[in-house]
């Protein structure tokens, strides 16, 4: 007990470096969002127009920008990282394929992918071939909706994502497991991760889809978590870093249901304005709040939001990061 309070100790004060994809600055030329569609599980971009968060251009003349080579060849729940010097851009994603001959959503939770699909870039447009990288162990029935924060104080990535564990002696994952968690890993290179352990891990809730959101403080936090039986996204704070102690923001962003896999981003010119797309299990629908802390989320503009998006991330990008996509995937 007393080493456990030590490391968590150790890990708040580690863990108040920022997550340099949600950085509030007007220093930001737009907006990029990863994504796939249902139709195509392939990585999808499209770039805002200016500092627009509701107008968009479906890149790349409306083609994947890549394709899975590895495990499956699907990908799903596509999300784009970095480091806070730039130098370094990871695109993760689940490794599922839907249309695979065989599908049920049953089958994808006992027999499914253990590892990420992951591809690596120096500069956002020139992209290495996938891996497949298996981050989780023998008792887990599948990895979903990877996403990670970059800790500068410990000059790595925490990655995490949801899996549910087989009993050990289950090894073939016919019985029943415990419930949908949140599970994580640290990594610096997405080739090796540590050892996974449980990150949020509830006794009757079953949880997927972790989003975090930066505030623009050391350590201070939003974390967006699907309730698996309500299909709603509820929110949490903390500001004691990712590692520190929650505190749940009461009742759903929305009331509306089913809604999932949310991704969220700080507005890039106006000061305390984020804004949160949710996934109504068709495509995004896009929503923003100026009070984060005790929020009252409403429907943005969307009469010129992309149709059909699905669980993705949204980047902020600098003017040369912009201008470097733009050139190399024309619309
Ligand atoms: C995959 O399945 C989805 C949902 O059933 C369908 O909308 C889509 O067209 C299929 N895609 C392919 C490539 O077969
Ligand atoms: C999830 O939803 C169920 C059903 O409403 C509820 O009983 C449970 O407390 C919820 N859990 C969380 C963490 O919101
Ligand atoms: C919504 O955005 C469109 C362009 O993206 C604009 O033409 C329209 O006036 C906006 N509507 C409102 C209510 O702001």
């Amino acid at each position: 007990m007393q080493l456990l309070s030590i490391l968590i100790a150790a890990f708040s004060t580690a863990l108040v470096a920022s997550s340099p994809t949600s950085r509030q600055s007007t220093s930001y030329a737009g907006y990029l969002i990863s994504t796939f569609s249902d139709a195509n599980p392939q990585v999808q971009w499209h770039l805002s127009n200016g500092n627009s968060a509701s107008s968009f251009r479906f890149l790349n003349d409306g083609n994947s920008v890549l394709a899975s080579t590895v495990g499956t060849k699907g990908v799903r729940d596509i999300f784009l990282t970095t480091n806070s010097a730039r130098s370094e851009y990871f695109l993760i994603a689940t490794d599922l394929d839907i249309n695979a001959s065989g599908f049920s959503w049953d089958w994808a939770t006992r027999q499914g992918s253990r590892g990420i699909v992951v591809w690596k870039s120096s500069n956002l447009v020139d992209w290495s071939e996938a891996s497949l990288r298996i981050v989780e162990g023998d008792r887990a029935g599948m990895v979903w909706a990877p996403s990670a924060v970059w800790d500068d104080a410990t000059q790595q990535y925490y990655v995490f994502w949801a899996s549910r564990l087989y009993g050990s002696s289950d090894t073939s994952h016919t019985g029943t497991a415990n419930l949908d968690r949140i599970r994580y890993a640290a990594t610096k290179d997405f080739v090796t991760f540590s050892t996974p352990s449980d990150y949020v891990a509830l006794a009757t809730t079953p949880l997927i889809d972790q989003e975090f959101q930066y505030l623009g403080t050391p350590g201070a936090f939003i974390r967006f978590l699907k309730n698996e039986t309500t299909n709603q996204v509820y929110q949490e704070r903390t500001t004691g870093g990712l590692f520190g102690s929650w505190t749940r923001i009461p009742g759903y962003v929305r009331n509306e249901t089913p809604r999932e896999g949310p991704a969220s981003f700080a507005d890039n010119l106006t000061p305390g304005l984020y804004h949160l797309l949710l996934d109504d299990y068709t495509q995004y629908v896009p929503y923003q709040t100026s009070s984060i802390l005790s929020p009252n989320w409403v429907a943005s503009n969307a009469s010129n939001f992309p149709t059909g998006l699905k669980h993705g991330s949204v980047t902020p990008l600098t003017k040369a990061e912009y201008d470097r996509v733009a050139a190399k995937y024309p619309e």
